[in-house]
């Protein structure tokens, strides 16, 4: 192919219609959620960067996505296996793998940054990557809560930079969450916008504030069913019980959080209640704290509030 969209709209002057088309995608950190990012872009036919720390993290998150496409194809294409194989070589081939950010981000739409819960490392890296992105790559972190105005201090791309909030898992949760800031332009929002409708995702635009919208709608949720169980109301299984068949959540909060992670979750607790100190829903909870100091950290490590083979 002579031309592609992303070469043809470098032409047009409109720094509008430059924006509209992501095509090239450079996703940081490649664990639950960057690998899922990168499976549902590669999925709709971006061409995808995926970004970490060593080459084994990498090849486990490669091995993930193969492990799910091949689900997804079972389903999707039951009765045509040789169309399935297909897909998947198609979506494989659409990922490449990376430890080297400086040399993958020189020729991308969009870096998607899903590190570690952490604003002085989301800071850095993006303050690094921002000398070295074409001046049109839009920033977007899949941060849990913390504030994108903070994270996109570290840049001079203001306009430039939004949140973009997957769920878990990436390929079959349909929200995703787009935070603007006072100073991200409208064309910025259109295009991740855009974008994540490409991935099948339904966006919806949340105020900048810590947790947005979902964590700070589900954290005291989350909190409250370990005071539960600390204070010995029930035990882990008699609250998941109780939420799944008293109202119908698909999954019991335990399981959730297993899901999510409790490193994780331990982070987004505390960036809620620094930000809070006086919604006493957001206090700090024992039991979290513990369970990740045991290195219970959920799925992910075999082990969180329950214990996975
Ligand atoms: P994770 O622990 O599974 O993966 C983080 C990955 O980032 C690891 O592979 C790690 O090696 C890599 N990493 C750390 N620093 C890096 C750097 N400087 N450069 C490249 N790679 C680096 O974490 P998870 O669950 O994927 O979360 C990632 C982000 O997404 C966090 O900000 C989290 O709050 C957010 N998030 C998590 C959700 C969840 O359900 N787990 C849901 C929505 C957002």
């Amino acid at each position: 192919m002579a031309f592609s969209i992303h070469q043809i709209c470098r032409g047009f002057s409109s720094s509008a219609v430059r924006n509209a088309v992501i095509k090239h995608v450079t996703v940081i950190g490649s664990g639950q959620m960057g690998a899922g990012i990168a499976q549902a872009a590669a999925s709709t036919g971006h061409s995808v960067a995926l970004v970490d720390i060593n080459d084994d993290i990498l090849k486990k998150a490669i091995k993930g996505i193969e492990g799910n496409l091949k689900r997804v194809v079972k389903k999707k294409f039951a009765d045509q296996p040789e169309a399935g194989e297909e897909f998947i070589q198609k979506v494989l081939q659409n990922v490449s793998t990376s430890t080297d950010a400086e040399s993958v981000v020189q020729d991308t739409d969009i870096v998607v940054e899903a590190i570690v819960e952490n604003l002085k490392i989301k800071q850095d890296l993006f303050g690094w990557l921002d000398k070295l992105a074409p001046a049109h790559t839009i920033f977007a972190s899949n941060t849990s809560g913390i504030p994108i105005t903070d994270i996109a201090s570290s840049t001079s791309r203001l306009d430039r930079f939004a949140g973009l909030h997957f769920f878990h898992p990436v390929t079959t949760m349909k929200l995703v969450e787009i935070i603007a800031t006072s100073e991200t332009s409208q064309e910025t929002l259109d295009s991740i916008r855009n974008f994540s409708k490409i991935l099948g995702k339904t966006p919806v635009s949340c105020k900048d504030e810590p947790g947005f919208i979902a964590n700070r709608l589900i954290l005291p949720l989350w909190l409250e069913s370990m005071r539960l169980v600390e204070r010995g109301h029930g035990s882990i299984e008699d609250v998941d019980t109780v939420m799944k068949l008293g109202f119908g959540h698909p999954m019991g909060p335990f399981e959730l959080m297993d899901y999510v992670g409790t490193d994780t979750l331990k982070s987004i607790m505390y960036g809620l209640h620094a930000a809070n100190p006086d919604l006493s829903v957001f206090n700090p909870c024992e039991l979290l704290n513990k369970t990740v100091a045991e290195g219970k950290l959920g799925r992910k490590t075999g082990e969180g509030f329950y214990k996975y083979k």
